[in-house]
């Protein structure tokens, strides 16, 4: 089977007043269909920028990045926004929802551009949030919601187009102790039992143990 995500060689300067900030500096490792993953690290290590890499929102300087087993170097926008919307799903620390949308109407979004009917979307978007135990808040707009439950709206949101791979950005960062867990096994039982591929940064080395797999970065190159 195609590996989900496979990066070689993979480096990324940032250009910063005449000067270029190397974020990464030639970052190697592959993802199989249903991984789970933990990348840990420093502040500045470099673990956002290869998030953004991996789901497509960005392009390596140099090297090779494949997504689906697909090489992004060949892909104009268009076509790596396609990609990205059939295989990847992100959550983000703090949440990223639409303020002024309800729940099933951010959860349905990513759906619009698979020229998707407005029925079957809906349809979609409420089992998703079913999923994710949110079916009574189907109406609630962001301001509505705790944290907690914004944070599995964005889950829902990730999951709705069926991806290969979630990846997670410290998505416990702005939770408490208990909706940090809640949210954390949440994950944990989708990539169990839907197979979806998970690939989390997190600073908690307990969370980091329970992957099969961690990724230590530092001053932008993986070093265990
Ligand atoms: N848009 C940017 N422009 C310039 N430098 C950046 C930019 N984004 C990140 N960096 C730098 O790249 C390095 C890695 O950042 P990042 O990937 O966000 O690290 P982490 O997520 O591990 O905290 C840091 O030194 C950071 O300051
Ligand atoms: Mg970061």
């Amino acid at each position: 089977m195609t590996a989900a995500l496979v990066a070689e060689r993979v480096r990324r300067d940032y250009p910063l007043d005449g000067i270029t900030v190397p974020a990464l500096k030639g970052v190697s490792f592959t993802v199989e269909a249903g991984d789970y993953v933990a990348i840990i690290g420093p502040s500045g290590s470099g673990k956002s920028t290869l998030m953004h890499l991996l789901g497509g929102l960005d392009r390596p300087t140099e090297g090779k990045l494949l997504i689906g087993g697909r090489d992004v170097a060949g892909l104009g926008p268009e076509d790596l926004a396609r990609l990205r919307n059939e295989t990847i799903g992100f959550v983000f620390q703090s949440f990223h929802l639409l303020a002024r949308t309800s729940a099933v109407e951010n959860v349905a979004l990513p759906l619009v551009y698979r020229g998707m009917r407005a029925v079957e979307r809906r349809r979609r978007a409420i089992a998703m949030l079913e999923r994710v135990g949110l079916g009574h808040r189907l109406d609630h707009r962001p301001n509505q919601l705790s944290g907690g439950e914004q944070q599995r709206v964005a889950i829902a949101r990730a999951l709705v187009t069926d991806p290969q791979v979630l990846l997670a950005d410290e998505p416990t960062g702005n939770l408490d102790t208990k909706n940090g867990q809640a949210v954390l096994a949440l994950l944990e039982a989708l990539n169990r039992e839907q197979g979806v591929a998970l690939v989390i940064v997190t600073h908690d080395r307990e969370v980091a143990e329970r992957a099969d797999r961690q990724i230590v970065m530092r001053d932008g190159e993986i070093v265990a």
